[in-house]
């Protein structure tokens, strides 16, 4: 049983205190180098989780092989594949605290849940804890796939690879569909599609999550909102189309949904406080040494961290859980 207020308790919060301290200053450090050319290492490896200690969350154990597009270079991978390599597992634009209250309100408990595009399974994780009845990943990649079967073997849950608009499983075989930043980076084609297999897999009463990019406010000019795509997919080289509450409101009503949840983050994936909270010390840690130790890596991190601040205002990130009528 802890003792509160021992000089045992109190050293390890002050060590803790400190550790998160020192992160922080290294963080904004590091963030300051920015491309500066004294820097010019070159790392050829990566520090990868040995071992599953981001946050306090069990993930598979990754290494930078398992990665998908391990052999592409920094300068050429996706956004989401990039931030992966260095170590970061929380993928997703509001972060895991909004992910953990949308799976809340999912209610996943004895359900039949099925994850699109699960990545890395950091989501499937938590899902697994949540003791659904059966787990089916979708997942494009074979390398997630393989990383996802991994992440829900102990429930004999599977991953299979399949486009998520098109995913060969049986009509009506599910009560949650879950599906995260992955709706942002597909056409207006792709999300009707995308949304379209989730409304078939669903049972009537269903919930469909989802977990996006958005923009505000709801009446953004349309010039705005190009422009906005257009400088995250050249900082991420992933298209990007985000939508604005209302309109990821509409796109679900469109097809059958009624939303019953929502909520808002900041979008702060490369924020520091952020990545304390997704990723924990270590985790955090881990990303700033391969942030430093990689100008190539250094340069297109912060590319993009420009432009995630440039459009601080308009982005967010976004969770919307709607009913199947
Ligand atoms: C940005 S990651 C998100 C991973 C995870 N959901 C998360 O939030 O951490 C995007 C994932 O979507 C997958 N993906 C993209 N388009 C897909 C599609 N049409 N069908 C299935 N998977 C897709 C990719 O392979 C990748 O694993």
């Amino acid at each position: 049983m802890a003792r509160h207020g021992t000089s045992e308790n109190v050293n390890k919060v002050t060590f803790e205190r400190s550790g998160v301290a020192w992160v922080k200053w290294v963080w904004l450090a590091t963030m300051k180098i920015g491309d500066d050319t004294r820097t010019t290492a070159t790392a050829t490896t990566y520090d990868h989780d040995d071992h599953a200690d981001h946050g306090d969350h069990d993930t598979a154990r990754i290494t930078n092989a398992d990665l998908p597009l391990a052999e592409r270079d920094s300068a050429h991978l996706p956004g989401h594949w990039l931030l992966a390599r260095i170590g970061k597992r929380v993928l997703r634009p509001g972060g895991l605290k909004l992910s953990l209250s949308m799976l809340a309100h999912a209610r996943l408990s004895g359900c039949d849940v099925v994850e699109f595009a699960p990545g890395l399974g950091r989501t499937a994780a938590e899902i697994v804890k949540a003791q659904p009845k059966s787990y089916v990943g979708v997942d494009r990649d074979p390398q997630a796939k393989a990383i996802v079967q991994k992440v829900v073997a102990s429930m004999s849950g599977r991953c299979i690879n399949a486009d998520a608009a098109a995913t060969g499983l049986a009509g009506a075989c599910a009560d949650v569909v879950v599906c995260e930043a992955m709706l942002t980076m597909q056409t207006e084609r792709g999300k009707d599609a995308i949304v379209s297999e989730a409304a078939r897999l669903l049972r009537s009463g269903g919930r469909y999550a989802i977990h996006e990019l958005g923009l505000r406010p709801d009446e953004l000019p349309e010039d705005k909102k190009t422009e906005i795509s257009r400088d995250l997919a050249r900082a991420i080289k992933v298209n990007a189309r985000p939508l604005t509450v209302a309109e990821w409101k509409t796109l679900l009503e469109h097809h059958g949904f009624e939303v019953v949840w929502s909520g808002t983050a900041p979008m702060a994936l490369l924020d520091m406080q952020r990545n304390l909270a997704d990723e924990g010390i270590n985790g955090a840690l881990r990303i700033l040494r391969n942030i430093v130790r990689d100008k190539g890596v250094r340069q297109r991190v912060l590319t993009m961290k420009r432009t995630f601040n440039k459009y601080a205002d308009e982005l967010c990130g976004v969770s919307l859980i709607a009913r199947k009528r």
